[in-house]
């Protein structure tokens, strides 16, 4: 496996794995910056090639914070080898990930956030959200880079396969097919719909990103509050009505 690496936004970095036993991307988003902040570790067994492709961009042993949303493998599955290989690196995460998994899981103290709080990197200002069940987890939570106004959107806008790093065609249409399929087989119900759904939709879609950076799929340039109004409308169209029977 080998990783592409395209600048998404000003000092950006998507980096791209293509799995073919997953038959989808795993993405990693580095931002360079004086305390440099990958979002998303990736798989533990795709370190290496994670690895490659953060060293194309800076001194790895560089990096200052680990963000991602919510305790997974591709999410924060290797985090601990890249606090191995940093060693001023810390995990950044919600109160409740912290409490729950990876104040247990990793080998160097996390620093926890709440909801609005600010992670300034440097020049880059990044607000967590705190967002309980968006994509999935009670742990849930989700970046955005007010500086470069780049929302670090996770498991949402899933889109299947290796499609183009930026703006592949029907993003939306393609993510609202990945939740349609999600719905049967067995790996069925990834995304819930709950009573706290619409809100915290409706607050990303408000915070008016131009970028989404994507981590199963392409990213998104453009009028990203419209996108993620219109995946809103998918997930409560289709999701709301959903069968919960098997
Ligand atoms: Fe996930
Ligand atoms: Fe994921």
């Amino acid at each position: 496996m080998q990783s592409k690496v395209t600048e998404i936004a000003r000092d950006t970095y998507r980096i791209s794995t293509f799995h073919p036993d997953y038959g989808m991307q795993f993405n990693q988003f580095l931002i360079k910056d004086d305390e440099p902040f990958l979002m998303h570790t990736g798989l533990r067994g795709m370190f290496r090639t994670t690895l490659e492709g953060v060293t194309s961009i800076i001194d790895p042993a560089k990096l200052r914070w680990i963000g991602f949303s919510h305790y997974e493998a591709d999410e924060c599955g290797a985090l601990n080898e890249w606090l191995a290989v940093a060693p001023h690196a810390q995990a950044v995460c919600s109160f409740v990930g912290a409490m729950v998994n990876v104040g247990d899981f990793a080998d160097r103290t996390p620093r926890s956030l709440t909801d609005g709080e600010v992670l300034q990197t440097g020049r880059s200002r990044l607000r967590f959200l705190s967002t309980p069940h968006v994509p999935h987890g009670w742990d849930a939570g989700l970046f955005f880079d007010e500086t470069e106004r780049t929302l670090f959107c996770s498991d949402l806008l899933f889109q299947a396969g290796d499609p183009e790093s930026v703006n592949a065609p029907a993003l939306v249409e393609r993510a609202r097919d990945a939740i349609m399929d999600s719905l049967s087989g067995p790996m069925a119900k990834d995304m819930p719909y709950t009573p706290y759904t619409d809100d915290i939709m409706g607050r990303l879609a408000a915070l008016n990103p131009i970028t989404l950076a994507v981590m199963h799929g392409s990213s998104f340039q453009g009028d990203g509050g419209k996108a993620i109004h219109d995946l809103a409308t998918v997930i409560k169209k289709v999701l709301s009505g959903a069968n919960n029977g098997s």
